[in-house]
């Protein structure tokens, strides 16, 4: 630390030395750490647009930078949701919030976190697909990194480049399966780079902790092999060895750079691989494959919350999967061990679970399962059938659960039939985006002349019946994984339970209303998702130490204001350090301009 002097600080201003290298004017000592004039104004995470006071403006050189109005965050958000609402098509609402990010962070996460209904079908699914579909032609600026195949050997060094110090959370894709979409390649980066939004904006955990990773392979669509726009390495999938060192490779160097309690979430990675990576590291790393164990959470809160209805245990339920891919196998694992909890056997709870995917039943002898497969729990002794409604017949399910991709795939027929064998039938159609949907929550009600417990994937618009409305829920995997994030980070866990999902299903079903549930919902309001995160990192944090699995210490006494006291603050920091002084006074002038402006 230098001490400084008016002289000093104005020698340092006129060799424009106070641009480039970081400073801070602290009482009357030259420290490290502020950035100023228009390079201020163009690093997002500190700009606060017409929001720097007139002594702010002075102070860091930006004076005269900016109109000479001084507007409040209130002010500035208002203008946002202005221009936001006056957007028509979706697309465009995302462009136009991305840019919000790039240049204006606070504003950016206060407008999603304070109005997330309306928000997130833009940052998330349904649109984010759209925007990960034509990423080749939005892709502005760089968010995230993208490390591919060529890079093997190098990983590490990729992610020197990062400019972050203390990332604390990764989301990772290799793009092969995003949402319901299929391979989308490097263009998947819209999702990593939508769920660590969610990450900030639903459980406050700092956006420069979070970090999107696309791993690029190649991509086997078509499509996008001959589209000059697309942004990825424009070859075939590298499969085998390859693929194989590349992820170890960046696990390690996730350590390596970060450490052994950086979490790695999995996400939109193909079947194939998700089971086979979650198993391999979940010991090993602290990593969560989203698509599996996320999923799975939010079914099994929606399945509690309807147990209020019918009355039934998980244990007392027949479930139905169309799919038995990562979705469905991760929910099924969970209602598994959800039923264990209620003094069930492993043989009678895997009984009362069965499977249909694109080969018909999933029976013993099948030839598509392998030995290894996760599917072979819920294989059924049976004779092979490729017709879905023939099943629904035999079975005489409770829960049908579609995570297919198949658009309408539990037609009339199917939905009557659920009727028939229950007084309230229980219908998730949890395919993305909303068109690829099994049904509608307006089919489900009609079908089943509203009797139906319905809930889906993608939000669907209000459904009308019998004169009455209804407002379905989305089994939103953002009920989980931010709180599950939160909980993780703030505890230190090396390695991430299964319990942490039963957590946070209990929690979610707990946090739904009467009134909700009347409403025909089974999950409570997506703006309840902050609290639903807060009440899963407390509830992860408390399952941590009582099992030994935490590692900050010594630990909180109050575990609520500890995770408080680690969360991002959605308002303002004044520009200026507290002990800060005028280095050269200000005009009077300005002071009296500037508080005429202020009024
Ligand atoms: P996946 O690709 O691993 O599995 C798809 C499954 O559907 C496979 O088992 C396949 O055999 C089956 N399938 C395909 N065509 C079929 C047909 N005609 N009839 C019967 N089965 C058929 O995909 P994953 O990860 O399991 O996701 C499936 C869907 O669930 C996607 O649309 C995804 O967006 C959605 N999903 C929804 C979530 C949520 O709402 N919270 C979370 C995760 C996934």
């Amino acid at each position: 630390m230098i001490p400084i002097t008016n002289r000093i600080f104005r020698l340092l201003r006129s060799c424009k030395l106070h641009r480039r290298c970081y400073h801070e004017v602290s009482g009357d000592i030259l420290v490290p750490g502020q950035i100023r004039g228009m390079d201020h104004l163009r690093d997002a995470r500190l700009n606060k647009g017409l929001a720097f006071t007139v002594e702010e403006r002075q102070a860091l050189g930006i004076h005269g930078l900016l109109a000479a109005r001084v507007k409040t965050m209130d002010e500035q958000l208002e203008i946002c949701r202005t221009a936001f609402a006056n957007y028509n098509h979706d697309l465009n609402k995302y462009l136009y919030l991305v840019d919000l990010q790039d240049r204006h962070e606070k504003l950016f996460f206060r407008l999603v976190s304070e109005d997330v209904e309306k928000m997130m079908p833009i940052v998330y699914t349904p649109t984010v697909g759209l925007a990960c579909q034509k990423f080749g032609l939005i892709y502005r600026r760089p968010r995230g990194l993208f490390v591919t195949i060529n890079d093997l050997g190098h990983v590490f060094n990729i992610l020197q480049n990062w400019p972050e110090p203390d990332v604390r959370a990764i989301v990772v894709t290799d793009g092969e399966r995003i949402l319901g979409l299929g391979d989308l390649g490097a263009c998947g980066m819209g999702i990593p780079v939508g769920k660590l939004t969610l990450y900030t904006a639903l459980a406050a955990i700092k956006p420069h902790q979070c970090l999107p990773i696309v791993i690029d392979v190649g991509t086997n669509n078509e499509t996008f092999l001959n589209d000059p726009f697309y942004i990825g390495l424009r070859q075939r999938r590298a499969q085998g060895d390859a693929y194989e060192q590349l992820m170890d490779e960046f696990m390690e160097a996730v350590v390596r750079r970060y450490g052994q309690k950086t979490l790695i979430q999995f996400e939109d990675f193909a079947n194939h691989n998700a089971f086979r990576f979650l198993d391999k590291y979940r010991d090993s790393y602290c990593t969560f494959n989203d698509d599996i164990q996320g999923t799975a959470a939010v079914v099994l809160a929606g399945i509690y919350a309807a147990q209020k209805v019918t009355g039934k245990k998980v244990s007392e339920n027949k479930f139905l999967f169309l799919g038995a891919g990562g979705a469905a196998i991760g929910i099924a694992d969970l209602l598994v061990k959800a039923m264990l909890n209620e003094g069930c056997t492993s043989e009678k709870a895997c009984e009362n679970i069965w499977m249909f995917d694109k080969d018909g039943l999933v029976v013993k002898g099948r030839s598509s399962v392998e030995s290894n497969d996760h599917r072979i729990r819920y294989e059924k002794n049976h004779p092979h059938t490729d017709d879905f409604a023939e099943v629904v017949k035999l079975v005489k399910p409770s829960v049908l659960i579609g995570a297919s991709a198949v658009t309408g795939a539990f037609t009339r027929e199917i939905l009557q039939m659920m009727t028939e064998y229950n007084e309230r039938p229980v219908i998730f159609a949890l395919s993305n985006p909303t068109p690829l949907a099994e049904c509608t929550a307006q089919q489900a009600y009609d079908c089943t002349q509203g009797r139906c417990l319905f809930a889906s994937g993608s939000p669907f618009p209000q459904v009308n019946f019998n004169g009455k409305t209804y407002i379905t829920g989305q089994g939103n995997n953002a009920y989980i994984f931010p709180g599950i994030a939160l909980g993780v980070i703030v505890s230190g866990t090396y390695h991430i339970s299964d319990n942490f999902f039963l957590i946070a299903a209990k929690v979610v079903a707990e946090k739904l209303s009467d009134e909700d549930l009347s409403r025909g919902s089974l999950y409570p309001p997506l703006s309840a998702i902050k609290d639903c995160s807060l009440e899963i990192a407390l509830g992860v944090m408390q399952f941590a130490y009582e099992n030994g699995i935490a590692s900050t210490y010594p630990e909180p006494v109050d575990k609520i204001a500890f995770i408080k006291s680690q969360q991002y603050d959605f308002f303002y920091e004044n520009a200026l350090p507290a002990r800060w002084q005028w280095p050269t006074k200000p005009k009077r002038k300005f002071c009296q301009q500037y508080d005429n402006c202020k009024k």
